[in-house]
């Protein structure tokens, strides 16, 4: 079989004295590569991720496989290298093309995806391993974004745990699971940030904030491709879509993007070079244009930050058919055009349009496209392919397969991510004078309504992977398991978006001869979330506002539950019902999360990750914007403006400017107290935080420490995320209102007080300057240690020259 590479070691001496020379000419050839790079990396272009992670994908040993191998191929099976195809259900429009058994056999295909056993992975891999000239195995991918058999929360709920931790134990179990498949490859982490809850894909995301996005990012990565990516149960991470396609115009999915160069380093460039830093094996290059020019065109952003000064070795994938679409963006007049601008802006393998295909020989041969650069995607390619331990075990274990899937762990796991993903958003005192959650264990009969009570498909939210409705536990059969069906009166009241006055009436009669009713509402996963599901409304679909204020007429407690893949402006809902939870998309342990959660066996502990709007109006709305010169302050934003003067601030006449619920906001079962922050330092200097900004991050310390004691004053255990904001003022160029730059998870038991301390690095205020340069200056530093982010008490700092 295969292992073409092992040959010369096997035959004789000529073989391996060649071998030896092949061997020499490639240190002397990687000597060259790592001084230039090395060169590269001593520019004293300090970054906020700090150095460089050290990549599977950067070994001398690696490279020389790589080498070696590249010298046998053809222009053809190079070119073969670059070609990506669906061989599966398709996730975007199709090639037409079928043919791929003999392609491959002809060393034609490089990748396919959306193939998920692993017979029917091996068997095209059989084609290739054994058919193809050169035996160089497939890569095999898939979108495996939240879970491939054991379904978790949605990435939105997943980041709303805030903890990286377990997210990256998630991604180990979809790694596995996939692996198991035959899948070496995902889709995976979307670290877009999304600032605008229009967007569908916020859903696959970790939010609007670029330090908890580089954390889950690095946690995605980590967990996918583990200590080893070699490791049979590693798979390769593909961070997408870069760049900025969560800042869609409109919040329109696939639409154009404008954006500073300032707003892209500091905002929506961090995830990906955490990932990056992380070791990401790929990249996938995003639909939108940037300023301009697509994000598949874009030698700025893949050429020069991406590759050059971030010196990322792994692959750049092209979103599906972003190739061809340079056409109807209008930067290319045809497919040889747009395979052309795709490849030099550094687009290294082509998803699904076939244009590598039909034209990249023919404009290496032509000299359109440097031959040069052709092995430099080949190469990244090939790393990636060998890093994974392709050529050694190109087949996945059939055996393996059947017992990866669904194991006790996995799906615990889903349930721990579930409970924590929850975010309880409202919880006032109902009649009794006391919150309605925990349920009091005195509640005898419970209503439970909503098109999404007794909904398993919904529950996997959108990407799926091979989550199937089957393995789910709804709500209405958690509960059922744990009062009885007796105790429970069940009615839909309302399909997500059809429904009838009869089905409302009948809920209203379940919810009149009930103690309490719980509500769960929202919109539909595959529909209206995720990809090509922008919404201009973001209210309850369909008839579910009548029915949820239908059922709140009843004047009986209602705790109502949303399912959903982003924020619903829902101002009624927040001011009429007395507790609400959003729950996202929780995966196929949702009823068991929610039942252990509104019993009280498990505390909610989840922080949003996404400002929660009042009105659409307010869109695109994040915490961390800058200043207006005319600031609204403490004006009353409740009521109309005043006459006079005082109408002239940022603000809107009919809405307010502040969210529902703040980025970083969640309530528990129990309470929490902040004392006052303290600060080691009053002043530092500029110069020597600028100093600290260009050693590694190891070697940089903690300049400044600021802590404050958090005391549990509530009944009850509970986890808090204790968080960090800055503010910068005095600066070259405005800084946001407040930055994220840290949190920390604390459980404390009832009126325990612990004090918690923040070690803040220069990275904490340097920003892309005015000399377009991540610095640190002279400026006034703000530091709150705060519940979220509208929240707190402050410290100041002075950074002097
Ligand atoms: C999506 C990507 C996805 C790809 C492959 C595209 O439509 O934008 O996120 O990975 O399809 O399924």
């Amino acid at each position: 079989m295969l292992l073409h590479l092992r040959e010369p070691r096997k035959s004789g001496r000529a073989a391996s004295r060649r071998s030896t020379r092949c061997l020499f000419l490639t240190i002397a050839f990687l000597f060259l590569i790592f001084a230039k790079s090395s060169v590269a990396q001593t520019r004293p272009t300090p970054r906020p991720e700090g150095s460089r992670g050290s990549s599977a994908l950067s070994s001398p040993l690696l490279e020389a496989r790589v080498s070696e191998l590249l010298r046998k191929m053809t222009l053809e099976e190079k070119i073969g290298q670059l070609v990506q195809y669906s061989a599966g259900q398709p996730t975007g429009p199709g090639t037409g093309r079928t043919d791929y058994e003999d392609m491959i056999a002809k060393g034609q295909i490089g990748a396919l995806f959306n193939i998920v056993t692993a017979k029917r992975t091996n068997a095209y891999q059989r084609i290739a391993v054994e058919e193809s000239r050169l035996h160089i195995p497939l890569l095999f991918g898939l979108d495996v974004i939240h879970g491939f058999r054991t379904v978790f929360p949605i990435p939105l709920g997943l980041a709303s745990t805030w903890d990286p931790t377990l997210v990256e134990h998630t991604a180990r179990v979809a790694g596995r699971e996939a692996s198991a498949a035959g899948i070496r490859w995902t889709f995976s982490p979307m670290v877009d940030i999304a600032r605008d809850a229009r967007w569908g894909r916020m859903a696959e995301g970790a939010g609007e904030d670029p330090y908890l996005g580089a954390a889950m990012a690095r946690a995605y990565v980590r967990g996918y491709q583990g200590a080893r990516l070699d490791d049979p149960e590693s798979i390769a991470a593909c961070a997408k879509h870069f760049v900025a396609y969560g800042a869609a115009e409109g919040g329109r999915d696939y639409n154009t993007v404008e954006l500073s160069e300032r707003t892209l380093r500091q905002v929506y460039l961090p995830p990906f070079q955490a990932a990056v830093n992380a070791g990401v094996a790929s990249l996938m290059s995003a639909f939108n244009s940037l300023n301009g020019l697509p994000a598949s065109a874009n030698p700025f952003t893949l050429k020069k930050i991406l590759k050059e000064e971030w010196g990322f070795q792994g692959l750049v994938d092209s979103d599906w058919t972003a190739v061809a679409e340079l056409v109807n963006h209008g930067v290319a007049r045809d497919g040889a055009i747009a395979a052309r601008k795709a490849f030099l802006a550094g687009v290294d393998m082509d998803m699904a349009s076939s244009l590598y295909h039909d034209h990249l020989a023919k404009l290496a041969r032509s000299g359109e496209i440097p031959q040069a650069a052709v092995d430099d995607a080949v190469r990244r390619v090939l790393r990636v392919k060998f890093a994974l331990g392709l050529f050694e075990h190109p087949y996945a274990d059939e055996k393996r397969e059947n017992t990866a899937m669904l194991s006790p762990d996995s799906i615990a796991l889903a349930r721990e991510a579930a409970e924590r993903s929850f975010v309880l958003l409202k919880n006032s005192a109902g009649a009794a004078g006391v919150p309605l959650l925990p349920l009091s264990p005195d509640t005898k009969t419970i209503a439970l309504i909503g098109p999404l009570a007794d909904d398993a498909g919904d529950m996997l939210g959108s990407w799926a992977g091979q989550g199937r409705p089957e393995d789910v536990v709804t709500l209405y059969a958690a509960l059922s398991q744990r009062i009885g069906t007796t105790r429970i009166r069940y009615a839909k009241g309302s399909a997500i978006i059809e429904g009838s006055d009869e089905q409302i009436a009948e809920a209203v009669q379940q919810a009149q001869q009930s103690d309490l009713v719980i509500l769960a509402l929202g919109e539909n996963a595959p529909e209206m979330t995720g990809e090509a599901a922008s919404r201009a409304h973001l209210g309850l679909p369909g008839r579910q506002q009548l029915l949820l204020e239908a059922i709140a007429a009843t004047g009986k407690p209602v705790v109502l539950i949303l399912f959903s893949g982003r924020p619903l402006t829902l101002p009624w809902t927040f001011e009429h019902v007395p507790t609400v939870l959003a729950a996202w998309f929780p995966g196929m342990q949702a009823g068991p999360a929610l039942v252990g959660t509104l019993f009280g066996e498990s505390t909610p502990s989840g922080r949003l990750v996404v400002s929660w709007p009042r009105s659409v109006g307010q869109e695109p709305l994040y915490y961390n914007a800058l200043s207006t010169g005319r600031p609204a302050g403490d004006t009353d934003l409740s009521r109309p403006p005043p006459g006079g003067t005082a109408k002239y601030v940022s603000r809107y006449i009919d809405e307010q400017n502040s969210p529902q619920f703040p980025f970083g906001f969640g309530l528990s079962y129990t309470s929490f107290r902040y004392g006052q922050p303290q600060i080691s330092v009053k002043e530092v200097s500029a110069r020597a935080l600028n100093q600290e900004l260009r050693l590694s991050k190891r070697q940089a310390g903690g300049s400044v420490s600021v802590s404050a004691e958090i005391t549990n004053t509530g009944a009850r255990e509970g986890e808090e995320t204790v968080q960090l904001y800055v503010r910068l003022q005095g600066t070259s160029v405005a800084q946001p209102v407040r930055a994220l730059k840290g949190f920390q998870r604390i459980r404390l038991a009832p009126g325990e007080t612990r004090k918690v301390t923040f070690n803040l690095s220069a990275d904490s205020f340097s920003f892309w300057n005015d000399q377009n340069k991540f610095e640190v200056e002279p400026a006034l530093a703000t530091i709150w240690i705060s519940p979220d982010s509208a929240r707190g008490s402050a410290v100041t700092l002075e950074i002097g020259k």
